[in-house]
């Protein structure tokens, strides 16, 4: 029998259940399918099928760096295999290593994190604000000790970090800003993309993103300096206009495929029409909801201009009533989902070095809080009434 293991379900007891749904039975609420393709991403790839050259040195490359980058507001773009590799790589260009500490927030995903160690340096987590689920400014400050080289921002769901307070305290330290913008395609602080804001921001391009080729991942950057380490290291160690076959750089193979950047192309004239449409449905959805004070939204600063809408986000304060709220979304068909604990309750962080700041905010946080993904913000209104129903009974019982 078909089923789909989807993300688990944390109980309020820190359970992690995962959630098996047999594919055979119709969910109860329509969502629309997600990736989503059609005949401009055919073609695209049939152009690649045809040409003889289906790997990182396609003209293709190059167009979906362009004009990614310069769609984040950055002149240079670095394309690679994956999210993970590009945090890896801005890491490795910078010559992070050993003694270096840099400091994450603890509400993200484990490449955050598992960058830093993977560099051979230390990864310091900090707290992150109870209403924005992003790195609190204050905790980051709190953090900083003589070995710290960079803070890495990770803009939650989509919503920017506080980007003012984070660039201050980087330039009243002497440190380096890093975004990690996995969640943040489109997104904007002050009518200014993401990415752009630190000296380098990363992206994925994994299936579950608002961009996505399956798998893939960009740096961008405004150092020119910076672009050309990482696009060495990136390609074998090789300069551009050199031989082939000299290396003088120690670099390795991070290249992305044609095919990818062929689907990216494709999925990049999606993007503003989808963006749009989750802004509406947010707000629909909050329209819907606005009467239930204990459902708390993840804030967005009023500098926040536009939102990838990556995850809808909200805390319940209440653990049993999270529980029975991502319960009900589960059972009427919708994906809803939280990172079970702070990034530092990993088990590799029990072996692997690390400083661990206190983050009652994070520890509360991953007790009362689901979050929606984007595909639910791409449905129609009609299932959107329903959801918000779904989510009104089970928080009033
Ligand atoms: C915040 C964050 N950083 C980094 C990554 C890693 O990206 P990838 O899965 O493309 O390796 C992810 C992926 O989900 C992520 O959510």
């Amino acid at each position: 029998m078909p089923v789909v293991r989807e993300h688990g379900v944390t109980e309020p007891t820190g359970r992690l259940v995962p959630v098996v749904r047999d594919l055979a039975k119709p969910m109860s609420i329509h969502l629309p399918q997600w990736p989503q393709a059609g005949e401009r991403e055919a073609e695209l790839l049939r152009n690649v099928l045809e040409s003889e050259q289906w790997g990182g040195f396609h003209p293709y490359i190059k167009e979906f760096e362009d004009s990614f980058a310069a769609f984040q507001h950055c002149p240079h773009g670095i394309a690679v295999f994956n999210g993970t590799v590009s945090l890896e790589l801005a890491l490795s260009a910078l010559g992070i290593g050993a003694g270096d500490e840099i400091i994450v927030p603890v509400i993200s995903f484990i490449s955050t994190a598992t960058a830093v160690s993977r560099a051979g340096a230390t990864p310091v987590f900090v707290d992150v604000e109870p209403d924005s689920f992003n790195i609190h400014p204050e905790r980051a400050r709190e953090a900083i000790s003589a070995n710290t080289k960079a803070i890495m921002a990770v803009h939650f769901g989509g919503t920017p970090c506080r980007l003012d307070e984070l660039s201050r305290i980087c330039q009243e330290n002497n440190l380096l800003l890093l975004e990690d913008a996995a969640h943040a395609q489109g997104s904007e602080w002050n009518g200014r993309r993401v990415g752009s804001f630190g000296l380098a921001g990363s992206f994925s391009f994994q299936n579950g993103k608002v961009l996505t080729a399956g798998e893939g991942g960009i740096l961008v950057t405004h150092d020119p300096e910076f672009a050309g380490r990482a696009r060495s290291i990136a390609n074998c160690g090789r300069i551009p206009g050199r031989s082939f076959y000299e290396h003088p750089i120690l670099g390795a193979n991070f290249r992305m495929t044609a095919f990818q950047a062929a689907v990216l192309l494709a999925q990049m004239e999606r993007l503003p029409e989808q963006i749009e449409l989750r802004a509406a449905n947010v707000r629909l959805l909050k329209n819907l909801l606005a009467d239930l004070p204990e459902l708390q939204w993840q804030s967005q600063p009023e500098q926040v201009t536009q939102n990838s809408w990556y995850l809808l986000s909200a805390r319940l304060q209440d653990p049993p009533c999270c529980g029975r709220v991502r319960r009900a979304l589960t059972a009427a068909g919708v994906p809803n989902s939280f990172y079970p604990h702070p990034l530092y309750k990993n088990a590799v962080y029990s072996r692997v070095p690390c400083r661990v700041m206190p983050c009652p905010a994070a520890e509360a946080m991953v007790r009362d809080s689901f979050w929606l993904p984007h595909r639910v913000l791409l449905a129609e209104e009609d299932a959107l009434h329903e959801i918000a129903r779904t989510i009104r009974s089970a928080v009033q019982v």
